[in-house]
């Protein structure tokens, strides 16, 4: 079976790369000429563990190639998967269709035969019906153009064994035709046991969208709870141990600190809060909201405890960052937790120096006025104060005598509680976490 994957992102990359792995002739699309040049040379333009292997590996074996033509796209095959972005708008929030209208649109208008059309992207419920019927409409006479929904959930750092063997796949239809040609592309994880969920599109939208609001709540109830035992006492990690061991609610996602980022979870708990609005839901909007604020409060929270720290001492003091990616394993800098306190304690007038061991370059792109030494030991030389924003296994393992001789003040901030406290404590320095009354 031949497949084109339209939408060369994250999402789309990575798709056609694991298509071609499984056996599949791959044509991928995107309007993005430079990008297109990139991957055809095997060029992988974000980082991701595993997957600039296969990239190359299939593009030299002419399995796995790329154009910017959807001409090329419509005739290469009759099975498309619909892999856009859907970015934040300006609009309270709410998704940017206009890449997935736009690559529809424009796809539909070269087909001229049977075709399916499988959109992957996170998209506001009910736009698969709207696709399907506007397939019906604009669609070329005589053909029929089926559309279905199978959303991803890989998540960056694990992109590649997420594809391959994914907790579960979901296909919504309107219709059992798209079931089989499903089932025939994902036969191979199918096989090795995935389970299949068999719905409809509101559902299958829907699955994408509940499991990472409920991955962002489940964050933000630790560190609503953060709050709560700063103000009155108490440890966060040992809570979050201790209710973790009911499976009911199990250990995972409870990790309390400087909260969620990166091109997912706030932007789909922002579109999901304007997608309840619209549809009058005015409550359940209001529950999302406060997900997305107890998050955000932590940013402020970091600022406050430096500015605490610092303040009364020279407004202009070094602060070093470790860590500017949205979390660790990835140069993905996209509303990054980090990167967004750096950049506000620039603004407040400190000189702050960041270092991250893959992301500088990204950082660098989305925040030209912060400083970013090649090396860590850089990064620290002579700071007041050192604030550990992402859990790199570097940073996990730092002990206090690596910073010892090159910091001006002894303090450190640990934002994602990774530090044994005890060890800097008794080194002599200043140590602050969150979650814990300081
Ligand atoms: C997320 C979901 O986990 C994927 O299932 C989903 O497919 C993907 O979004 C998507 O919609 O494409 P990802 O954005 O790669 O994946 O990142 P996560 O691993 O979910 O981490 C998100 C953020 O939560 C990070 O900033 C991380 O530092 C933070 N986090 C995670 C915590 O603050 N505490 C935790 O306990 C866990």
């Amino acid at each position: 079976m031949r497949i084109t994957v339209i939408g060369t992102g994250y999402l789309g990359a990575t798709h056609a790369a694991c298509l071609a792995e499984i056996g599949f002739e791959v044509l991928g699309i995107d309007t993005d000429a430079a990008k297109v040049a990139a991957l055809n040379a095997g060029v992988l333009p974000f980082h991701e563990p595993d997957l600039p292997g296969l990239l190359r590996k299939h593009t030299e074996s002419g399995r796995l190639r790329f154009s910017t033509s959807m001409e090329e796209a419509a005739n290469f095959a009759d099975v498309h998967f619909l892999a856009v972005g859907t970015p934040q708008s300006g609009h309270a929030g709410r998704a940017d269709m206009s890449q997935i209208d736009g690559a529809f649109r424009s796809l539909l208008g070269q087909i001229s035969h049977d075709a399916l059309i499988i959109g992957k992207s996170t998209v506001p419920v009910g736009t698969a019906r709207r696709l399907a019927s506007m397939a019906r409409k604009l669609g070329p006479t005589g053909a029929e153009i089926q559309v279905a929904w199978n959303p991803e959930f890989l998540r960056e750092g694990y992109a590649v064994q997420d594809t391959l063997r994914p907790d579960r796949l979901v296909f919504g239809t309107d219709q059992p035709g798209p079931l089989g040609v499903l089932r025939s592309v994902y036969a191979q994880a199918i096989a090795a046991g995935t389970p299949v969920v068999e719905t409809d599109f509101e559902t299958a939208e829907l699955v994408k969208v509940a499991a990472n609001a409920f991955l962002a709540t489940k964050i933000s109830f630790i560190n609503a709870f953060s709050e709560i035992t700063e103000t009155a006492g108490g440890d966060i990690s040992t809570l979050a141990d201790a209710i973790g061991m009911d499976a009911r609610i199990g250990r995972r996602f409870l990790n309390a600190g400087l909260g969620f980022g990166g091109g997912c979870l706030p932007k789909d708990i922002r579109a999901l809060q304007a997608r309840t609005q619209e549809l009058g839901l005015d409550l359940t909007m209001d529950f999302l909201s406060a997900v997305d604020q107890v998050n955000l409060r932590r940013r402020d929270k970091v600022v406050e405890l430096v500015e605490q720290t610092l303040g009364g001492s020279d407004i202009s003091a070094k602060v070093a960052v470790l860590g500017a990616s949205f979390k660790p394993e990835s140069d993905d800098v996209r509303d990054s937790p980090a990167l967004d306190v750096a950049a506000r304690l620039d603004g407040l007038g400190y000189e702050v120096c960041v270092y991250d061991p893959i992301a500088q370059e990204s950082a660098r792109r989305r925040c030209p006025q912060l400083e970013y030494p090649d090396t860590m030991e850089e990064a620290v030389a002579g700071a007041e104060m050192v604030l550990l924003l992402t859990e790199w296994q570097q940073f996990r393992t730092l002990q206090p005598a690596d910073l010892d001789s090159l910091v001006s003040g002894r303090r450190i901030l640990d934002g994602r509680n990774v530090l044994d406290a005890a060890t800097w404590l008794d080194a002599g320095w200043q140590l602050m976490q969150l979650g814990r009354k300081t």
